[in-house]
Formats: structure tokens, C-alpha cells, sequence
């Protein structure tokens, strides 16, 4: 007996699920297994950055999700809100991932177990420049959680290659715990800090983002370093000013 509803779910089986399928299989998951010092994470479970193509199979998104416990080191911030960008995120408990090009540009995500996030695009080390909003989603209970946000693919730099993860918690500030998944030298830089690209590590980013390799600079990252070379521009015409005047005045003197 023929039965259309099985043809439909198999062909459903065939067009839909495979794909899927495929996806799944190209998610990159990375643990936060060290102290930025370079001491293995030991007093608590990791916390996970898992990195896959988003719902649309990456063609315009890419799903960065962080899972594990929560610390409860921190208070709960009570001015953010869940789903929304929130300035002060680092200075609370939260975890970050960092994905670089060759050219030193960066996209910094982060996100915190009640739901509050942050993405900032940096031209440069530190040159933090646009802050911009992600579809989000939180699942936690009191002691674990699992944040995903869903970024657009134009948020990151061309030709991403390095990568580093990042989980900071604990107050007061000396008490504080940076944990990564790449650490730095502490000898070279003795203080922690999770934006030096040097300390990143190779990434396959194509994996799960396979436009990103033959991508241009976005809308976003042009208005990013064109900002920044606006600021070149006032210092240049600063310093130009300021030998003007130095030379006005020996002439004067
Ligand atoms: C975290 O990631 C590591 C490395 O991929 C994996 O072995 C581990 O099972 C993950 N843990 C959880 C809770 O997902
Ligand atoms: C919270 O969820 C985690 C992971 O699913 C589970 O291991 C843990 O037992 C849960 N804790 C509570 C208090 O429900
Ligand atoms: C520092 O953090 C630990 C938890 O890692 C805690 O047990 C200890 O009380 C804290 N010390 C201070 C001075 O806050």
C-alpha cells in the first residue's frame, strides 16, 4: 500500500534534515581550560565557547554560544536586562570570544549567564569603535547556563584566523579570576589581558563560516576605521599645529 505521508516525511528527511545534519557536524567547541598565567582551570567546570553556522546555515549568521556553571563570585548586575547590550558587562561575571584577522582587526563578544551582552568591533588593539545589538538566548537554571547569540556575519572581520576565549568572575578586582583558553607569557605581559592578538591561535573559522574567506569589509567595519582615521587625521594636524607654533616662536624669541 502506497502511503503519500511517508514519501513527504522522506523526502522532508532528505531535503531538510541533511542539511542540518551537516551543520552540526561543522560546529567548533573550544574549553576555557586556563588561568591567564598559564595555570590549569582546577576549582570549577570549564565554561565552553561553542561557535556554528546559525540558523540560516551561515549564509548571514553565525551562533556563538558559551555554556557552564555559574560562579556567583560577582553580584548580579541590576541595571542590565536580559537580551540587551550592557556597557559595564566586564566588570561581572562573563565569558568572551575574540575572532581576529591578519590585519590585527577583531570582534569581541561577550556575554554574561544572565542574558546581558556586548559586541564591540576593534580596529586594532583595544580601538574599540561600535556597539552593536545580536539576536540572543539564555537557558540557565542556578547553576549552570548556556547563552547563544546569533551574530550577522558582516560583525566579523574578513579572513578570521585567530581566535581566543576568554571567562572572567570574582570581586573585588585583586580577587579576581581571568581564565582563557589561549594565556599569554605572563613574563612579557604581567598583566591580564585577553586582547593581545599575539596569543592567539589559528582558527577554521571557514568551518563553519565559509563566506568569511572571501568577504570584504563590512558597513560596519568601514565606519569603524574610518573613524579611526579621522582621529589620525586630528592628531597629524595637531602635531603639524603644534611644530607651527614651536617654530613661530623661536622665530619670535
Ligand atoms: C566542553 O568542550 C570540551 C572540548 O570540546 C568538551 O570535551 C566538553 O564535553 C564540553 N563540555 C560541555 C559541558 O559541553
Ligand atoms: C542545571 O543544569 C545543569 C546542566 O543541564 C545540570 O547538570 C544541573 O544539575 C542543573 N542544576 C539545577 C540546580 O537544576
Ligand atoms: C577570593 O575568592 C575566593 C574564591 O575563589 C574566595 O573563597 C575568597 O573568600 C575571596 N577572597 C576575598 C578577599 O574576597
Amino acid at each position: 500500500m502506497f502511503a503519500p505521508e511517508i514519501a513527504v516525511i522522506w523526502l522532508h528527511v532528505a531535503v531538510f534534515q541533511l542539511p542540518g545534519l551537516r551543520c552540526e557536524a561543522n560546529y567548533l567547541q573550544f574549553a576555557i581550560g586556563w588561568t591567564w598565567d598559564r595555570k590549569p582551570v582546577v576549582d570549577h567546570e570549564k565554561i565552553n565557547v561553542t561557535i556554528s553556522p546559525g540558523p540560516d546555515h551561515s549564509k548571514y549568521t553565525v551562533d556563538v554560544k558559551f555554556s557552564g556553571p555559574i560562579l556567583k563570585r560577582d553580584p548580579q548586575p541590576d541595571d542590565a536586562q536580559k537580551g540587551a547590550p550592557y556597557p559595564w558587562i566586564t566588570e561581572y561575571e562573563c565569558a568572551q570570544a575574540f575572532f581576529a584577522n591578519e590585519e590585527g582587526r577583531y570582534l569581541q563578544v561577550i556575554m554574561d549567564p544572565y542574558g546581558s551582552y556586548q559586541i564591540l568591533l576593534h580596529d586594532g588593539y583595544r580601538a574599540e569603535k561600535s556597539y552593536l545589538r545580536a539576536a540572543s538566548s539564555l537557558k540557565a537554571n542556578g547553576s549552570w547556563w548556556e547563552g547563544k547569540l546569533t551574530i550577522p556575519v558582516t560583525y566579523f572581520p574578513p579572513r578570521v584566523t585567530k581566535f581566543n576565549a576568554a571567562a572572567e568572575h570574582g570581586q573585588p578586582l585583586g580577587n579576581r579570576s581571568f581564565e582563557v583558553l589561549h594565556p599569554q607569557d605572563p613574563d612579557k605581559h604581567p598583566y591580564p589581558d585577553a586582547h593581545v592578538v599575539q596569543y592567539f591561535q589559528t582558527i577554521n573559522f571557514y568551518e563553519v563560516c565559509p563566506g568569511n574567506r572571501e568577504a570584504e569589509y563590512s558597513m560596519y567595519w568601514l565606519d569603524v576605521m574610518s573613524a579611526g582615521s579621522s582621529i589620525t587625521v586630528s592628531v597629524a594636524y595637531l602635531i603639524v599645529i603644534e611644530v607651527a607654533v614651536k617654530c613661530v616662536g623661536r622665530i619670535l624669541s
